[in-house]
């Protein structure tokens, strides 16, 4: 068993070069979820694993789950879930491992160093949209995979991959699938593995057992039946951007506390233990600032009050307000109709449902204090947060994994970031679930100049190959 680790390590440190060149290849691929014009490259994106996973010897199986409607009318395809089946052995439980295929919208424009779709290496470091978040870890999964198919060495468990390509826009359509395939592929499934979050330090590997929540609101405010010369109409009219701005100065304090009431009632209270476990991570407030691109002060700077924060309180985000006149120069027009976009991240024991009704309720009291006359409609989304056991078999595997690849011992991570599919994956397969981060906490993930460290990406590999390794073992104690 030692040697074939040695002989895989071995192949994945000669050939690094391919594997840059495959990550170039995909993130060529722009699969941008959200934008319409883009959906042709997820399914390209989708065609492309497919291929890989066959090559692999692999079955790959595609499942489509509909069409979706776009503001602007059109009518397309979802991008497909894709299941790479490489069970080996009927008798023994099944390892599932997640990534996403789509990636978050990006351009040059918005200040990126280089084309954010044409991957560029400098200094260990691999830029371009999805390089991080998530293609690097997915191309991952098929290396450690590809790695014993070359060296002839069976992989040492059952692996189901599942990937998607609708992430970045809720994860619609596989909560369905995986309902459907708990009866079918998905049926033995004991173990999941997620691969779509990052380090909390630079040089410290860490295992995730925490995720938040997220509700996504959008305020639509509908006026005048066309925009208006505020020259005209100025002073005249109940403006619906006059209206949506003071809707939304409602939410939060100028610190960015929220002030929605009972949203915070029923965020679980802190405990004594909890407070020891958050004071003994290692994590430099600085170097978050650093990351953060702030030049002032964060809000808080003490490590604890910053992780708790980010971890295991809610936070609302303004996203931004669509139909309002955003181009460069002046334009004295009066929208006829906005859309204002923000979100909370929801934290134990929050649920979606509950929040959204909170939100909703507080909105509508507000504007009818207006008396406007316009019209008020409020959308939502929502994921549930995630808050799973580090004490089983799942995560020793990972924290072995990490030990043998960086000779450390893990820190134990929650997220402030979501991934709605986990819950969905602990209500229907049930078993451990556990989320392995390969990336760098300043990778910057959604933002310009999004990164994976060659060095990451590459040890990434490793650490996947002894994860199922280890999990190999575990899973042997167990049968
Ligand atoms: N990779 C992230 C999840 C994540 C973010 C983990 C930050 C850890 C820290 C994922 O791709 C993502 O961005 N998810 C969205 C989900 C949303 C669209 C429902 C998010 O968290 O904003
Ligand atoms: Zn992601």
């Amino acid at each position: 068993m030692i040697r074939c680790m040695e002989q895989l390590f071995d192949y994945v440190n000669q050939h690094s070069e391919e594997y840059i060149q495959r990550l170039r290849e995909a993130v060529a691929l722009d699969s941008v979820s959200a934008d319409p014009c883009k959906r042709s490259r997820c399914v390209d994106m989708a065609h492309y694993i497919c291929e890989w996973i066959e090559r692999l010897e692999g079955k790959a199986l595609v499942k489509h789950i509909g069409k979706q409607k776009f503001a602007d009318g059109q009518v397309l395809d979802y991008p497909p879930v894709i299941f790479g089946d490489f069970c080996v052995d009927p008798h023994r439980p099944v390892v599932l491992a997640y990534c996403h295929y789509d990636v978050q919208p990006a351009d040059i424009q918005d200040g990126w160093k280089f084309n954010p779709f044409e991957l560029t290496e400098e200094q260990g470091k691999l830029y371009g949209r999805g390089a991080t978040d998530d293609k690097g870890p997915l191309l991952d999964w098929l290396w450690a995979i590809e790695a014993h198919r070359q060296l002839g060495i069976p992989l040492p468990v059952n692996l189901v991959l599942c990937f998607e390509g609708m992430e970045e826009s809720g994860s619609f359509g596989l909560d369905k699938v995986i309902e459907e395939e708990s009866k079918g592929l998905l049926s033995r499934v004991k173990y999941v593995c997620i691969t779509d979050n990052y380090w909390l330090t630079e040089h410290r590997p860490c295992l995730t057992y925490g995720l938040r929540g997220i509700v996504f609101f959008q305020v639509h405010i509908r006026g005048p039946q066309m925009d208006l010369h505020s020259g005209l109409f100025g002073g005249l009219i109940h403006e619906p951007l006059n209206d949506l701005i003071h809707l939304l100065h409602t939410l939060t304090d100028s610190q960015g506390n929220i002030l929605i009431p009972k949203v915070m009632d029923s965020v679980a209270p802190v405990t004594k233990e909890e407070e020891s476990i958050y004071e003994r991570i290692l994590f430099d407030t600085e170097q978050l600032r650093k990351e953060a691109g702030q030049v002032s002060q964060l809000r808080e700077s003490d490590k604890v009050k910053v992780l708790m924060n980010r971890w295991r309180f809610p936070s609302l985000s303004f996203h931004g307000i669509q139909g309002a006149f955003s181009g460069q120069g002046e334009k004295t027009v009066i929208p006829c109709a906005v859309t204002g976009k923000f979100s909370i991240r929801l934290v134990p024991h929050q649920q979606p449902q509950e929040i959204a009704h909170h939100v909703e309720q507080f909105l509508k009291q507000q504007f009818d204090q207006f008396h406007s006359g316009n019209e008020l409609q409020v959308e939502w989304r929502g994921a549930s947060p995630w808050l799973g056991d580090y004490h089983n078999s799942n995560f020793t595997a990972a924290r072995l994994a990490f030990k043998k690849v960086y000779q450390v011992e893990p820190d134990l991570t929650r997220e402030g970031g979501s991934i709605p599919i986990t819950n969905t994956f602990q209500e229907y397969l049930g078993g451990e679930i556990c989320l392995i981060p390969l990336g760098s906490p300043d990778d910057g993930a959604h933002s310009q100049n999004e990164k994976m460290n060659k060095h990451n990406y590459i040890e990434g590999i490793k650490v996947i190959i002894a994860y199922m390794d280890e999990l190999a073992k575990q899973i042997s104690y167990q049968y």
